[in-house]
């Protein structure tokens, strides 16, 4: 299997997919801004609407935002369509990472509520075992009858998350709650539910993961305690992020995330090999494998035998992060980890030197809590300027702090195509304070724009 490529062939890209239902209220036209408000936190968008909403807003504007048919009856089905071909309202619950109903009118609520399912949307919603998030937005004498507020909590009950309507003046020229929320937290609840923040979509990580060995016989090897925990926790975090993530891992007795393009090997040679290899796609590469430093210079054919004292004679391994880093391409960044033993900041820093990373994150394998084969652990996130400690905690949160640090790292040179043209406006607006670095400017700037960041790669 060494070498062998498993998994989704290249090209895949983890990209969530959320279905936007429409039903039939006057803010049926509000819901042209939700879908575009997903699509900009990188989410591949599909609507389904109900007769209703057919009414208040054509299917075809969703059909051009979204760049697909829009499903708004169960009975349509392709011209082209075979008789066995799945029917529709399961194959897109089942395409669905999740469904938002945006806007929720009363009706929707209580057919969800109460398990009809006498159209595409109800259908999908009872077919689906994605996350459902809704947006209610009515009349407020009808949002606060106790009938709707019932199914409400019903929904609320049964896992559905609710985006509150708004208070202000309504359609119907009545004043109060019932006004759907705006577009933005629409989405910012989507990415809620989605158990993440999608800023590594567009980007590929390349992951080195567990120990190599190297063999001394036909049954013995040098090896190390690695268990390649950590690497497989990064690889989980990075593609729940959005990216395409390519795995290159020591042997392991961990079952690797399901989407991501596992690549098996042994030695540090074949990791070298493989990892170089695929270098030139990635965006980011994180260097987590603990690579064997030596590599015996005589492989016995077979077994050895006891035949009193012994040494070996040991050649060093190519180094495969110094490599990386002498072959980057423009853009791409590069993370190390480092396990130290002592003095694990002053060697972590001086291994960063060393190798050129953009950033090195330091274990003290040392402490017997954390490290090899734990389920938690404690590093510091080491760059030439700063240095983050990430407190014991378990390895899958300790990944996503990880990447939420590179992405930090990313976001200075990404900025500009990052902000939309108001926020470039805002750029323009902002004046350059006298004395602070252009990092803390850009700081300022990055946080104001943040609800609609989106991780962009610059080459
Ligand atoms: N590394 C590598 N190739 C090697 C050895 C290490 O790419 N032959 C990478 C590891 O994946 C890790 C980083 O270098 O990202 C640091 O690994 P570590 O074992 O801590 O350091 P070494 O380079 O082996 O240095 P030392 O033995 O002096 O601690």
């Amino acid at each position: 299997m060494n070498g062998e490529i498993e998994g989704p062939a290249s090209g895949y890209n983890r990209t969530m997919k959320v279905m936007v239902g429409v039903s039939g209220g006057i803010a049926a036209y509000k819901a042209a801004e939700v879908v575009r408000a997903l699509q900009r936190h990188a989410l591949e968008v599909r609507v389904t609407m109900t007769q209703a909403a057919t009414r208040f807003v054509q299917p075809l504007t969703f059909a051009a935002l979204s760049g697909h048919r829009v499903m708004t009856s169960l009975w349509e089905m392709p011209t082209d369509a075979s008789p066995d071909a799945p029917i529709d309202h399961i194959a897109e619950a089942q395409w669905a990472d999740l469904l938002v109903v945006a806007p929720a009118t009363a009706d929707i609520l209580a057919r969800f509520a109460h398990g009809l399912a006498d159209d595409f949307l109800t259908t999908m919603y009872l077919a689906t075992s994605a996350p459902v998030v809704v947006a209610p937005a009515m009349n407020s004498v009808m949002w606060e009858h106790a009938a709707t507020q019932a199914n409400v909590e019903m929904l609320r009950r049964r896992g559905v998350r609710i985006v509150e309507p708004d208070a202000g003046p309504l359609a119907c020229g009545m004043v109060g709650p019932g006004r759907m929320a705006e577009p933005e937290q629409i989405a910012n609840a989507v990415l809620n539910a989605l158990g993440r923040s999608h800023d590594l979509a567009g980007e590929v990580v390349l992951i080195t993961a567990g120990g190599t060995r190297e063999a001394l016989d036909p049954v013995r090897f040098l090896g190390n305690r690695s268990s390649g925990k950590m690497g497989y926790a990064l690889a989980e975090a990075a593609q729940s992020r959005g990216a395409r993530v390519i795995l290159v891992t020591g042997p392991s007795a961990l079952h690797p995330p399901i989407h991501c393009e596992v690549v098996r090997v042994t030695t540090a040679e074949e990791m070298r090999q493989a990892v170089l290899a695929r270098q030139a796609e990635a965006t980011l590469v994180i260097k987590s494998a603990a690579v064997a430093d030596y590599r015996p210079v005589v492989v016995a054919e077979q077994k050895l035998r006891r035949q009193g004292p012994m040494t070996l004679e040991l050649l060093p391994t190519e180094d495969i992060l110094a490599e990386v880093v002498r072959r980057r391409r423009p853009g791409q960044l590069i993370v190390g980890f480092a396990a130290e033993t002592e003095d694990t900041v002053e060697q972590g820093r001086a291994k960063l030197l060393r190798k050129g990373a953009d950033a090195i994150v330091v274990n003290d394998v040392g402490r017997e809590e954390i490290g090899f084969d734990s389920d938690h652990n404690a590093a510091t996130f080491l760059t030439l300027s700063t240095a983050i400690d990430l407190p014991f905690m378990p390895k899958r949160k300790l990944a996503d702090r990880v990447l939420d640090e590179v992405v930090a790292l990313r976001r200075p040179q990404s900025l500009l195509v990052e902000l939309s043209s108001t926020e470039l406006e805002l750029q323009r607006e902002m004046p350059v304070r006298e004395g602070s670095s252009v990092q803390q400017d850009e700081t300022a700037l990055r946080e104001s724009a943040a609800p609609r960041r989106k991780a962009l790669m610059i080459e």
